[in-house]
């Protein structure tokens, strides 16, 4: 080494005591930030360069950047150290507290949508209800012709497809109702089925509307089935969901694969004078249902003499929304685990 050199390692010896001085973390990021902190000896010695006399500034500039390796060198490995201290200081016991909590592990928990599909599946199935499910990628022939929509019928309108690639004879379902049709060709009545699950529509999404919602299909299948049998299974629902009794009234509303078909309305459940939710109206729309159709049930197998049956369509995204008063559809499905959290 020649006495220029030794001369320059100065601050780096000094640099290195004062380090190996640090009694804990803090103290180190101190004297870190002295030295290499953007106010630091070497950002000021490289900082420094134009004002020297230009035979110098080759020399300032290698001995600034030997003090910045040094020193960062110096950090780490006393950083490591006081680490390894630390930790064998805890072995000892000392700075450990094993009464403390350990760290909350992260844990999921159940999508509000699978929470009440939950729910519902145990009340109907406490009814006597099978709970079905149904291929997503439907057939034509299940998702419309087999419900009375066929191939010109206006209806299909309404239904904004998702056709798969090819002749158009596969469609996303755009409704839970296939398995209606799926249910009557498999089983014997009498029947009480219900069938949760996606469906898909073409639709401009907002805060109301989303290409993929959730619905809960339902279908009771017997001799002398009423209305009457139709609003007390739902008012048996109701009670199930809101837990509380309902009045519940009749729209007309129509669906080709009901006769007659109905808009379901229940008084509002969250308010006694009109509300936000009922828009001030006291009621709120819960479900479309019906009297199966005749045609439905002779696509079934089954002679509508001798068999009838009710069918309701409940959409549970709505009524996730509705039960934790959420405002915009898109949250269900997108994804965000912040969201997801709260339940
Ligand atoms: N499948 C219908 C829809 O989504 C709803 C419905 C179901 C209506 C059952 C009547 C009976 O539009």
């Amino acid at each position: 080494m020649s006495d220029s050199e030794s001369g320059d390692a100065q601050p780096l010896a000094q640099a290195e005591a004062r380090i190996a001085a640090c009694e804990d973390l803090d103290a180190l990021k101190a004297v870190e930030r002295e030295y290499l902190g953007k106010q630091g000896m070497v950002a000021q010695l490289l900082a420094s360069i134009p004002e020297q006399p230009p035979a110098e500034r080759p020399g300032v500039g290698k001995r600034a950047n030997e003090l910045k390796r040094g020193v960062q060198a110096a950090v780490d490995s006393h950083r490591d150290a006081l680490a390894g201290a630390r930790v064998d200081a805890e072995r000892r016991g000392e700075g450990f507290d094993a009464s403390l909590p350990p760290p909350r592990p992260q844990r999921g928990s159940l999508h509000p949508i699978t929470q009440v599909t939950r729910e519902l599946e145990d009340l109907f199935q406490s009814m006597g209800y099978q709970v079905l499910d149904g291929p997503e990628v439907e057939t034509d022939y299940y998702n419309f012709e087999a419900l009375n929509i066929h191939a010109d019928h206006p209806a299909r309108d309404s239904h904004d497809t998702f056709f798969c690639e090819g002749d158009g004879h596969l469609v996303m379902r755009t409704h839970t109702s296939p398995v209606q049709a799926r249910a009557l060709e498999k089983f014997e009545p009498p029947l009480r089925v219900v069938a949760p699950g996606k469906c898909f529509r073409q639709e401009s999404v907002d805060a109301s509307h989303d290409h993929t919602f959730h619905q809960m299909e339902g279908l009771v299948i017997d001799r002398d089935i009423s209305v009457a049998h139709l609003v007390g299974a739902m008012k048996t629902l109701l009670r199930g969901i809101f837990d509380q009794d309902l009045e519940v009234r009749l729209r007309p509303g129509y669906f080709p694969f009901v006769e007659p078909g109905f808009e379901l309305d229940a008084r509002c459940p969250f308010c006694q004078t009109g509300c936000r939710v009922c828009k001030r109206t006291r009621w709120i729309e819960l479900l479309p249902c019906g009297l199966v159709h005749p045609h439905v049930l002779r696509h079934g197998g089954l002679d509508p003499n001798e068999w009838g049956g009710f069918a309701f369509g409940l959409g549970l995204s709505r009524l996730v929304m509705l039960r934790h008063n959420i405002d915009d559809i898109r949250h269900l499905l997108g994804g965000d685990v912040r969201f997801l959290e709260q339940f």
